[in-house]
């Protein structure tokens, strides 16, 4: 019978044997997977581990709180936070392109881990003159199976882990989540006493919202479809329909404007396309049915609340033809 608290108590065993006295440093995404693991290897070795988290000014509302604040009270791990939002908010000027946009997120984030990375190498090097050998990676059982079962090295999908890690390693791996399928994770995390905004989250892309605003991104575009992402992200809540939902990508058409008449007047603003998914794992989905109610209800609060959307749209396509995001 699989039981938690046997995977919990295996594994801390087994990274107490990998790392014995060593130094570990985890990158934390926000995401289930990266979370449980550091989770798991803190229990096993506690301040021995250190996390850095990424802030890239391209996450949603709130989830730079819940990493500092939520998680951190959960689990007692010593964190960094990396503040990067003007950083990249210069190497994304004027760029459209969305695998340009995927491609500079991605460069930008390793150079700030690497530099992270290395600070934090130099500070453990001053402290006794033990560097940090291992380092924590929140892969599962599907993506080992995936990219061919291979071991101890770094074999990951770029797509799939801006949280994830540069290529020429120095670091051995510990990857505690190696046998484990996502719902045992989220198992795992609730029997550690993780946020449930972390361990229930649903999938978010590594490069943020800056895939999801169609046309350049900018504080101001960010900061607006921040908020009405989080209107949606309520309501939905709200009417108990996170299970139902694969994820619902709030996307920003930037470029696009259209007229609209609000208060007194007319206005030109932007629409905000709301994207429901129901999929089993992303390759293949259908736009889910929302109840009308629960959609008028975010379209009201969007065009209310959000200064610059005038226009509130539902994307009904399935993949194929169209991808769960925008970009
Ligand atoms: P698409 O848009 O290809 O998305 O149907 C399939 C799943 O992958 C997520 N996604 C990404 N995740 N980096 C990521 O870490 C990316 O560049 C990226 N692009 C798409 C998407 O949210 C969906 O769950």
């Amino acid at each position: 019978d699989w039981n938690p608290d046997n995977v919990i108590a295996d594994q801390v065993a087994s990274i107490q044997a990998q790392v014995g006295s060593g130094k570990v440093i985890c990158g934390l995404s926000g995401g289930v997977d990266s979370a449980v693991a550091a989770a798991l290897v803190h229990k096993a070795v506690g301040d021995q581990l250190v996390c850095v988290f990424v802030d890239h000014g391209l996450l949603r509302q709130d989830e730079r709180r819940q990493v500092e604040e939520d998680y951190v009270t959960a689990t007692g791990v010593r964190l960094v936070t990396v503040d990067a939002r003007e950083q990249f908010l210069t190497a994304l000027a004027g760029v459209t392109d969305p695998e340009t946009k995927r491609k500079i997120i991605g460069r930008e984030f390793i150079r700030t881990f690497e530099k992270a990375q290395a600070d934090l190498i130099a500070e453990a090097k001053a402290e006794d003159g033990d560097p940090i050998k291992f380092l924590v990676q929140g892969t599962l059982y599907p993506d080992v199976v995936e990219s061919g079962g291979g071991s101890g090295t770094a074999n990951i999908k770029s797509h799939h882990n801006v949280g994830g890690l540069p290529e020429d390693l120095n670091f051995e791996l510990v990857e505690p989540l190696r046998t484990l399928f996502k719902d045992e994770v989220r198992a795992i995390g609730r029997e550690l006493g993780l946020p449930e905004v972390i361990v229930g989250r649903q999938p978010f892309p590594g490069p943020g919202l800056g895939i999801r605003i169609v046309g350049e991104v900018t504080a101001e575009r960010l900061e607006l479809l921040r908020a009405a992402d989080a209107i949606a992200r309520e309501e939905l809540t709200a009417a108990g329909l996170d299970n139902e939902i694969w994820q619902c990508p709030v996307v920003l058409l930037a470029d696009v404007r259209s007229v609209g008449v609000q208060g007194d007047g007319r206005t030109y603003g932007h629409p905000i396309v709301l994207r429901p998914v129901s999929s089993e794992d992303a390759m293949t989905a259908d736009w889910t049915r929302l109840p009308y109610d629960v959609l008028a209800r975010i379209s009201n609060r969007i065009t209310n609340q959000v200064p610059g959307v005038n226009r509130v749209v539902l994307d009904v396509t399935s993949k194929p033809p169209g991808t769960i995001e925008w970009e």
